[in-house]
């Protein structure tokens, strides 16, 4: 009888053990708390891939310099995980190597970096420093602790002016850039290619992003941006909300078919799942050098388009009026996707009223962003 038990216990534990998968690998995740971090690290953590997140808290809130952020906070409310929080600068190196050697990294998904364009072009140097420079110390931390899978956040700005549509991943880039911030992620793509042709044990995908919209449909979490929104969807939220008085369309004479700028919007979750694919492919044994691949929907909306479909989905008027077009910006741009969808197995499936909505959502429920007071946002 009891040999019996003890072989029927050895059975059990031999199927257990032979079902068990191998726990998924930490991912360190730079600029987590930011607007695209945040999103990505909910859909990893619901994926069981453990989280270490560093940020400097330059681009997002946190009640003091010791806590973690707010968006941070928010996404362990949701997903009812853990987030490891350091408030570190990636061009610290003595601090990013410390966090390597306290944690056992598989992989770094690298989304900090300054991203205002209009900042950009009066702080040269500050982007350069912050994007190019600090993403310089992250590899060099990265190699010295033999960590070399990596995911890097690039847009569809490396491509400049369009010289046919829609942007498949091998358009030149480089070429017509009108901003320092856009120079940066051509530059550190160069870099990281450079790298990946030094060293063939590195691991490197670029995603180019077109233009992410839109929030978590749980309305907790969304772009909070600082001050007065670059970007056109913050902005039509906040004129929604009344935050704002009226919103400013940047010229309605381009050769488009309502004469307002037509763009790729991509809703934001399906912009985070393109970094779990993209984090499959990595691990791919196979996988190998530095890839880029467009995440876009590869369908173009113009300015109008959004205006009209956030009246209708959030049932407020939108006040607009048509002023210059803004300098550097450029009248069509949109994605092949093919290319994510044939390797990644990834493909956006948000339509714009679902981006629209959500944002609405998330502006509705926080009409301050993550701020209580709102004369701190503003
Ligand atoms: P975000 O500003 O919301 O998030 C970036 C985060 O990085 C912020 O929390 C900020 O505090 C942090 N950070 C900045 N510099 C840092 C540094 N030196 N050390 C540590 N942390 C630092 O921006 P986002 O919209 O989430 O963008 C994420 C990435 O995607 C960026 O690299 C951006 O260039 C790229 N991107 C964004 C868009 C977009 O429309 N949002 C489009 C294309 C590419
Ligand atoms: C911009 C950046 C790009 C960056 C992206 C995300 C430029 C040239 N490009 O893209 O590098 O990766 O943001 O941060 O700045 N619009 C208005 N009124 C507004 C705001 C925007 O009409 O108040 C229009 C613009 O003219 C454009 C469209 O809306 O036609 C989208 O603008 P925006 O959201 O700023 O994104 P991009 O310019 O495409």
């Amino acid at each position: 009888m009891i040999l019996k038990s003890i072989i029927s216990c050895f059975i059990c534990l031999t199927i257990l053990f032979a079902e068990a998968k191998p726990p998924k690998p930490t991912i360190l995740v730079t600029g987590g708390g930011g607007y695209i971090g945040s999103h990505t690290i909910v859909e990893l953590l619901n994926d069981s891939y453990s989280i270490v997140v560093l940020d400097n808290l330059s681009n997002c809130y946190a009640f003091n310099a010791t806590e973690k952020p707010e968006s941070l906070k928010r996404v362990e409310k949701l997903t009812n995980k853990n987030v490891v929080f350091n408030n570190i600068d990636i061009r610290d190196e003595k601090s990013l190597d410390k966090v390597f050697k306290t944690y056992k990294i598989g992989a770094v998904i690298h989304f900090a970096a300054l991203k205002s364009v209009s900042e950009s072009t009066r702080k040269p140097v500050e982007y350069y420093d912050n994007n190019v420079a600090g993403t310089n110390t992250l590899i060099q931390a990265m190699q010295n602790n033999k960590v070399k899978k990596l995911i890097y956040s690039s847009s569809a700005t490396v491509y400049g002016n369009p010289q046919y549509l829609p942007l498949t991943e091998n358009h030149p880039t480089g070429q017509n850039i009108t901003n320092p911030y856009g120079r940066s992620k051509y530059f550190t793509e160069e870099i990281l290619k450079d790298l990946s042709y030094a060293d063939s044990q590195w691991k490197i995908i670029l995603l180019r992003y077109f233009n992410p919209v839109g929030a978590h449909p749980s309305g907790l979490i969304g772009e909070d941006p600082t001050g007065i929104p670059n970007n056109l969807m913050p902005y039509l939220s906040q004129v929604a909300i009344g935050r704002r008085d009226h919103l400013k369309i940047f010229g309605s004479d381009y050769p488009t078919p309502d004469g307002t700028g037509v763009r790729d919007f991509i809703h934001i979750i399906d912009l985070a799942s393109g970094h779990l694919r993209a984090l499959k492919k990595l691990m791919d044994p196979e996988f190998r050098g530095c890839k880029a691949y467009n995440l876009g929907t590869g369908k173009g909306y113009s300015v109008l388009d959004l205006v009209k479909t956030f009246e209708k989905v959030s049932g407020r008027r939108i006040n607009y009026q048509i002023t210059d077009r803004r300098r550097g910006d450029l009248a069509t741009v949109y994605a092949d996707p093919n290319l994510a969808e044939k390797e990644l197995k990834w493909r956006a499936e948000r339509y714009i009223e679902q981006m629209c909505e959500d944002t609405w959502r998330w502006q509705m429920q926080n009409p301050n962003g993550y701020h209580t007071d709102e004369e701190e946002s503003n």
